[in-house]
């Protein structure tokens, strides 16, 4: 896990259909809030669909290459067919909460999936680009109501490997018993860790340290439009 890199270089190779099902049975395990699995994978087989995201997502060389692309949907679909049939009240199931339980039970799935793929020295990289559009996306995959597309996922045999890129020294990030604002903000050291390794770096190298490239980052809103989305499938309304 410590060898973690984002992988977008893979050989033009599918993944067997053994490591496939390997993949989605780890990503199956992880926890789950109160055991609501609220989740859904969906495989992008068919290549014209694969294309679209691909360029949604701006990502497609490596999209369109890997050996298997799939989409992590945060998914209450299953819960509200059940509150409907039984003419319950929806509203425990639109909130804030609901949302990040189902948000955080998919990452987590996701997250597994990756580490297995990790360990079968497979290559992996997440894909939020595809919140560029999430109507197309939904249209597309042809979701309902009371679910979230929330990123992608490629994987596949690496061809080649980045450095492992730097992360924050742990005290930047960990504390006991209280939050540690002076710890957690200076960032000094991990700036000129991070200065170093973008400027050598041999592909894409840049004069750039973390907290310039945080700056940068939240200059602008980012896809202010989600929060449209998420009021049209339903989360969030009354
Ligand atoms: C939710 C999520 C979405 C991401 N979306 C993209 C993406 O759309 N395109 C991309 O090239 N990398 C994407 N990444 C990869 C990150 O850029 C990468 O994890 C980060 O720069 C750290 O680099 P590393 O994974 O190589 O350690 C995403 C990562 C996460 C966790």
């Amino acid at each position: 896990m410590n060898n973690h890199r984002s992988i977008r270089n893979f050989e033009n190779q599918s993944l067997t259909d053994q490591t496939k099902q390997s993949l989605l049975t780890a990503a199956r395990a992880g926890s789950s809030s109160n055991f609501v699995q609220a989740t859904s994978i969906i495989e992008i087989q068919d290549n014209q669909i694969r294309t679209e995201i691909a360029d949604i997502s701006q990502s497609a060389t490596y999209v369109n290459q890997s050996g298997a692309f799939y989409i992590f949907v945060a998914d209450l679909y299953r819960q509200s067919q059940l509150l409907n049939e039984h003419h319950r009240n929806l509203a425990p199931l639109k909130t804030m909460e609901s949302l990040l339980v189902s948000v955080v039970d998919t990452t987590i799935a996701a997250e597994n999936m990756a580490v297995a793929a990790e360990s079968l020295g497979l290559g992996i990289c997440f894909i939020g680009g595809i919140r560029n559009n999430l109507p197309q996306i939904s249209k597309l995959l042809q979701l309902p109501k009371y679910t979230v597309p929330l990123f992608g996922m490629t994987i596949g045999i690496p061809t080649s490997k980045n450095a492992v890129k730097p992360r924050m020294p742990l005290n930047n990030f960990t504390a006991t018993d209280h939050y540690d604002p002076a710890n957690f903000t200076d960032l000094t050291q991990y700036d000129a860790v991070m200065q170093e390794y973008y400027q050598n770096r041999p592909s894409h190298p840049k004069q750039m340290d973390w907290s310039t490239s945080q700056l940068d980052f939240f200059k602008t809103l980012r896809r202010p439009e989600v929060t449209e989305f998420i009021h049209q499938q339903g989360f969030l309304t009354d």
